[in-house]
């Protein structure tokens, strides 16, 4: 009889937070910590989540590849579920070991969700000086092919051809999303980046898949540069940029220069944005070097967080987590080693909570 009572009160508890869930709009988000100072810098997001009463729960779910019953090491089907089921997910940095024989795992993500657009934020941060201090630009990233296709074959004895892959499917895809990208977020200006001057046939249809989304919302302005140019330009005049939409190789590499300007990729968040979900990702490494040691710097996955947040529609709470994180590197008594600083990564984390549980 005390037994039939307790399992009556335990369903009727889990039943009530299941209705309490559904009733306050509680989601699941799959949480992949990574490696290295993955876990800790994920335990800090997690604890200023749950000071700053985000109505999301978080599935931990690990993608330590397995072997496949054809012999292949490959994601675990449980992560795959995991993100198809919740659609959104934030990662950790994921190790990749270096040989033969080893995919990178963040590229087999990628492939698995179809994660069409690379959406990296890169705005100068008050209290951490660098050359600049009015960088204020968005690099969306084609995700898919490119010059990343992986299509690449020797012709002849040390004669090696790489095939640069554009369609018109993907390109069209990633402009609008650019387009669209800057209107939910209150910017003017979209400018493809390219070098149909040279690439005439691929940059040319990544181009006049631009222009075609450019012509559907006039309402954003539009430009084109070349890339060069746009290089040449970021380092003179970053205010001159907005949201800049471009081919896989040269988002990559115009990513992590937009990111230099702003202090390095220990600052920088990233979103990976597909057709069946989004990943958001920290883009440093696993920092093998200062793994366990309570020193990593937290801010790349938790502004990432943030960028899940607001693409997730809960702007309020994404706004309160940004304004307490950037106060605390602004008042600058606990910046990590990265950033000059003594801190450890639980001092950073714990101030930021405070900051939030004062507002
Ligand atoms: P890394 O980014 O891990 O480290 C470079 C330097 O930056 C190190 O001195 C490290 O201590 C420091 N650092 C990086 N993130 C930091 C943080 N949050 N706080 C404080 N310091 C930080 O790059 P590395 O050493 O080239 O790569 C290490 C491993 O990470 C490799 O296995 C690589 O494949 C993997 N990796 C994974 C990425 C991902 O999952 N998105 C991206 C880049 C590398």
């Amino acid at each position: 009889m005390a037994a039939s009572r307790r399992t009556a009160s335990l369903l009727k508890s889990l039943i009530g937070s299941q209705l309490r869930h559904y009733s306050e709009g509680v989601r699941t988000v799959t949480l992949i910590p990574g490696d290295g100072i993955g876990p800790e810098i994920s335990a800090a997001v997690q604890k200023i989540f749950t000071v700053a009463q985000v109505p999301i729960e978080w599935e931990v779910v690990s993608v330590t590849p397995v072997k496949g019953p054809d012999g292949k090491f490959g994601i675990p089907q449980a992560a795959i579920d995991s993100v198809n089921k919740n659609t959104i997910g934030l990662k950790g940095p994921l190790m990749t070991p270096v040989g033969k024989g080893h995919r990178s795992l963040n590229l087999a993500l990628r492939k698995e969700f179809n994660l069409y657009a690379n959406v990296r934020p890169c705005k100068s941060i008050e209290g951490y000086k660098t050359l600049y201090d009015d960088v204020d630009v968005v690099t969306i990233r084609e995700n898919t092919e490119g010059e990343y296709s992986g299509i690449e074959h020797e012709i002849v004895d040390g004669v090696v051809q790489s095939i640069k892959l554009i369609t018109e499917g993907a390109s069209r895809r990633v402009a609008e999303f650019a387009f669209d990208y800057a209107r939910n977020n209150g910017r003017q200006k979209v400018t493809a980046v390219h070098k149909a001057n040279i690439m005439r046939m691929s940059d040319g249809l990544f181009l006049r898949c631009c222009r075609e989304a450019a012509e559907k919302n006039p309402d954003i302005r539009f430009e084109e540069r070349y890339l060069d140019t746009v290089c040449l330009n970021m380092v003179q005049d970053p205010g001159m940029y907005d949201v800049l939409v471009m081919p896989n190789l040269y988002g990559d590499i115009l990513s992590d220069l937009c990111a230099g300007l702003v202090g390095g990729l220990g600052l920088t968040p990233s979103g990976n944005i597909g057709t069946q979900g989004a990943i958001f990702e920290s883009v440093h490494g696993t920092a093998p070097d200062i793994a366990g040691q309570d020193k990593a710097n937290p801010t790349a996955l938790l502004l990432s967080a943030v960028m899940m947040l607001r693409y997730m529609n809960l702007p309020e709470h994404a706004a309160k987590i940004e304004r307490a994180c950037y106060a605390t590197i602004k008042e600058g008594k606990y910046l990590t080693a990265d950033l000059g600083g003594k801190g450890k990564c639980s001092e950073y984390t714990d101030e930021i909570c405070q900051k939030i549980s004062a507002e």
